[in-house]
């Protein structure tokens, strides 16, 4: 996982050496993000050895890479310790003038915080106010612990164990990695058949889609590669920031088709979440094409080979083929009957039927599709955002792989024990 760890200016700090190196040791990424003021209790140079990556405070370094967003779109989890009531009523109001504040507003990870403070700074209505905003959000609290603090005092308000933290952070990311060990490929955008040099045909897909499925696998634990054919601006560049995402880029549905054929060989997975051309232009002109008088003009079109297909018959043994379908059509019934007779002709094990029109489907933020499993039937009905139906589509693909394991080992359909 991508594991930021944000510290903030109490002498806990120091604790918190012991948890980012658990956190390496387990095999995680992780990216120690300090406040300016905790610098005065553990230095850069203890982070960034023990983090084995760069560190930094301030929201003007790195500024070409976006750092101040990069690294919360990029985490999987943020965990803050110790967090101060300082830094918390930060959290709570949104302030965003350091790279801690900037890195939490620009994620959609979990979030978990470790307080630690004296008792009454934690026992004050303030603190407690935001702690109740805080938890309202999401964020998972660990702590703080009663007993000893830097004063001579005692009472709650010692920030817990680092082995404390660190095992109730890694019970907050949802999905537990389920996806962690698969090699996946997962194509997207839509392919551009030239037609000269200034002219193709294209379509209108913009690649969120597909996107958002590669970057859902590498967050839920995935080696994930990305075809990506023809993207809408921006739409890339989230995936391009997690470090298991590889990215490769194709043109026409020819050169789609190598890379995914290359892809292919070693991946556990296979989602074609890219529109290709059906068709391309038998000969594209090496001339700008120009008007000819006042007749119309006539392109000759050859068929494309079908991708999907081709990877269906050269399967590796336990792989997962999963299609996409944009579809029009009036009814689910339609849909569905659409769906069934595309997936049968493609062979693949899942087919997401994706209802597409003039003003949904593709380029749009959300999307609504069905998902039918290798018996043609509905599995999964989602509408939501494209990161909600990556999601979706992740589980069916989990629940498929199941179930194709428990049929191949006892030649029967069985429950797994409970
Ligand atoms: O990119 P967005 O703007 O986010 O939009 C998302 C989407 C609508 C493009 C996406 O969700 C979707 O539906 N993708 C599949 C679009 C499509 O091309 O459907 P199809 O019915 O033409 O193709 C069926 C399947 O065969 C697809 O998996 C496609 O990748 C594959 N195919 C198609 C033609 C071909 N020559 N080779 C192929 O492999």
């Amino acid at each position: 996982m991508f594991v930021v760890v944000g510290v903030s200016g109490g002498v806990a700090a120091y604790k918190s050496v012991h948890l980012v190196r658990l956190l390496v040791l387990a095999g995680h990424e992780v990216h120690v993000v300090p406040t300016e003021d905790s610098l005065r209790f553990v230095g850069t140079s203890t982070w960034e050895s023990i983090s084995r990556n760069p560190v930094t405070t301030s929201v003007h370094d790195d500024v070409a890479q976006v750092r101040h967003v990069a690294l919360g779109q990029a985490a999987d989890l943020i965990i803050v310790a110790p967090a101060t009531a300082n830094t918390l009523a930060r959290m709570t109001a949104g302030l965003a003038d350091n790279l801690l504040g900037t890195t939490l507003l620009a994620t959609t990870a979990p979030v978990v915080v470790a307080p630690a403070m004296h008792t009454e700074m934690w026992s004050h209505p303030a603190t407690q106010h935001n702690m109740a905003t805080l938890r309202a959000r999401g964020v998972h609290v660990v702590g703080p612990a009663d007993g000893p603090l830097t004063g001579g005092d005692s009472g709650p308000g010692r920030m817990s164990e680092p082995d404390e933290i660190f095992q109730a952070a890694l019970a907050a990311v949802p999905g537990d990695a389920d996806l962690a060990g698969l090699r996946v490929t997962v194509s997207t955008g839509g392919t551009r058949e030239p037609i000269d040099p200034v002219r193709f045909l294209g379509n209108r897909s913009s690649g969120k889609q597909g996107a958002e499925v590669a970057l859902t696998a590498a967050r839920r634990g995935a080696e994930v590669r990305l075809l990506a054919a023809h993207v809408g601006d921006g739409v890339l560049m989230e995936a391009s920031r997690h470090p298991r995402v590889e990215i490769v880029h194709t043109g026409t549905a020819v050169e789609l088709q190598d890379a995914a054929v290359a892809a292919a060989v070693d991946a556990d997975i296979v989602a074609m979440v890219a529109a290709v051309a059906d068709y391309r232009v038998a000969e594209a002109s090496d001339e700008k094409l120009s008007k000819q008088g006042g007749e119309g003009l006539t392109l000759e079109l050859v068929q494309n080979p079908d991708i999907l297909a081709g990877l269906v018959r050269n399967r590796s043994p336990g792989q997962t083929i999963v299609g996409f379908a944009a579809e029009t059509a009036h009814t689910d019934d339609e849909l569905i009957a659409k769906g069934r007779a595309k997936r049968r002709r493609k062979g693949v094990d899942l087919l997401a039927v994706n209802a597409v029109g003039w003003k949904k489907g593709f380029e749009s933020t959300d999307n609504e599709l069905l998902i039918l499993d290798a018996d043609d039937d509905v599995v999964a009905q989602v509408r939501g955002s494209k990161r909600a139906v990556a999601g979706a589509l992740w589980d069916a693909v989990l629940t498929a792989r199941q179930r194709t394991r428990m049929e191949s080992t006892d030649g029967s359909l069985s429950l797994p024990e409970m």
